[in-house]
């Protein structure tokens, strides 16, 4: 049983918490679990598992059907609307299609949030051109965003997402279109940042990617959530997390 939903250390908590579409069945139901600050998660599970859902509602962009979401210890079904703005302020999202403002450059993608805090300019071109070299897009730094490729626009968000180091990152499969080297570059990106102390949840298809980073997986089946630990994969209850 979970009973300190809302430790301080928690940074995402949820206790019995479904959500469904319309009138439909529920996608995720009884989910419970507790993330530390400073932990790094996979997320695994069937497409249509509900991983996309499950991360909405840690982005506050989906709300629970039922059930306690909190997010930094606040339950987000109490929040206003700018509150939750503030909240979303501190989460890093990748989204699994992008949703990068297409007509502006990579360079102004990424350089958003850091305008939007108001950071000086001379030091938004430096940290956001260091970033985009990281992630091997210094070629297409002034390019419009929609004349770049899959894997190309996929790195763009992951700049977008950390460059003002979040204090949670969410990822919906950020390396599903970029080869195995890109996709573990990315990865050592999300462990760095980790290891400033970000919590990061990483929804990913990739088996390769979870044996060689060695994270527990919050996985999806059948509208449940099991979290299993790394190494010898070993299921440690339906959904409890100490
Ligand atoms: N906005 C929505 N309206 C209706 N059904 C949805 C919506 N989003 C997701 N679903 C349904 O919820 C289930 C889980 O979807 P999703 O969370 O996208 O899973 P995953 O990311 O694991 O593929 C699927 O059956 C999907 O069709
Ligand atoms: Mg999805």
């Amino acid at each position: 049983m979970i009973k300190n939903v809302g430790d301080v250390d928690s940074v995402i908590s949820m206790q019995n918490v479904g959500i469904r579409y319309g009138q439909g069945a529920e996608v995720l139901s009884d989910v419970n679990l507790i993330l530390k600050r400073g932990s790094f998660h996979f997320l695994t599970g069937k497409s249509g598992a509900g991983k996309t859902s499950l991360l909405s509602m840690m982005y506050l962009s989906q709300k629970a059907s039922r059930g306690i979401v909190k997010i930094f210890g606040r339950n987000v079904s109490y929040a206003d609307r700018d509150s939750l703005a503030l909240l979303r302020r501190k989460i890093g999202v990748v989204f699994q299609d992008f949703r990068l403002l297409d007509h502006m450059s990579s360079f102004d993608n990424v350089a958003l949030p850091l305008r939007v805090c108001g950071m000086d300019e001379r030091e938004v071109r430096k940290r956001v051109t260091e970033l985009l070299r990281w992630v091997e897009l210094d070629q297409k730094i002034n390019e419009p965003t929609s004349t770049l490729s899959g894997g190309e626009k996929q790195r763009v968000a992951i700049a977008r997402a950390v460059i003002n180091r979040p204090e949670i990152l969410l990822a919906d499969e950020p390396t599903g279109n970029v080869d195995s080297d890109i996709a573990h570059k990315l990865m050592k990106l999300f462990v760095e940042l980790n290891k400033l102390g970000t919590t990061v949840v990483i929804a990913t298809h990739s088996e390769r990617l979870i044996t060689d980073f060695p994270y527990p997986r919050l996985h999806l089946q059948n509208g449940g959530l099991k979290i299993y630990r790394p190494i010898v994969e070993k299921k440690i209850g339906r959904g409890t997390y100490d």
